[in-house]
């Protein structure tokens, strides 16, 4: 494993949106592992391919509860509404209020390709919806109110 470079705010990188990630291969794990230690090493709840540079539909959360790996998540229900502060590994030392739906349900694949469904409330919904929110070049300072 090894820790990737994290891209920053002003890269066109993250405005980019990702293509379906097709091959599950061990290129996949392997990178999949390098954005877990990267997050890790971060110190992030979070880390979508386009911020280490790769413009693939995948994406890493741990929000303290155990790692979740999401290959080509997709939105599938939400409901409720939260308010609370949001920052991103790609703005370090920002933070700002977002509103976020309070609970979201995700299809999506694992590594290998098998298909999963998560539900997740309150943060991890949050970090969800901002994950896949990078996948379409989305980030959270977009979603901030004026
Ligand atoms: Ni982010």
């Amino acid at each position: 494993m090894a820790i990737r470079n994290i891209v920053k705010n002003g890269d066109e990188i993250l405005r980019k949106v990702c293509r379906t990630q097709m091959a599950f291969d061990d290129r996949l794990a392997c990178i999949l592992d390098d954005m877990a230690e990267t997050m890790y090493a971060a110190d992030g709840v979070g880390l979508a391919a386009p911020q280490v540079g790769i413009l693939r539909r995948y994406c890493v959360i741990d929000i303290g509860e155990g790692i979740i790996e999401l290959v080509n998540p997709v939105i599938e229900e939400i409901s409720g509404k939260q308010l609370g502060q949001e920052g991103c590994l790609s703005f370090p030392g920002e933070y700002a209020d977002v509103e976020r739906p309070n609970k979201v349900t995700v299809r999506a694949q694992d590594r290998h390709g098998n298909n999963i469904k998560i539900t997740g409330e309150g943060l991890l919904a949050r970090a969800l919806c901002h994950e896949i929110d990078h996948l379409d070049g989305i980030v959270y300072k977009d979603r901030v109110k004026k």
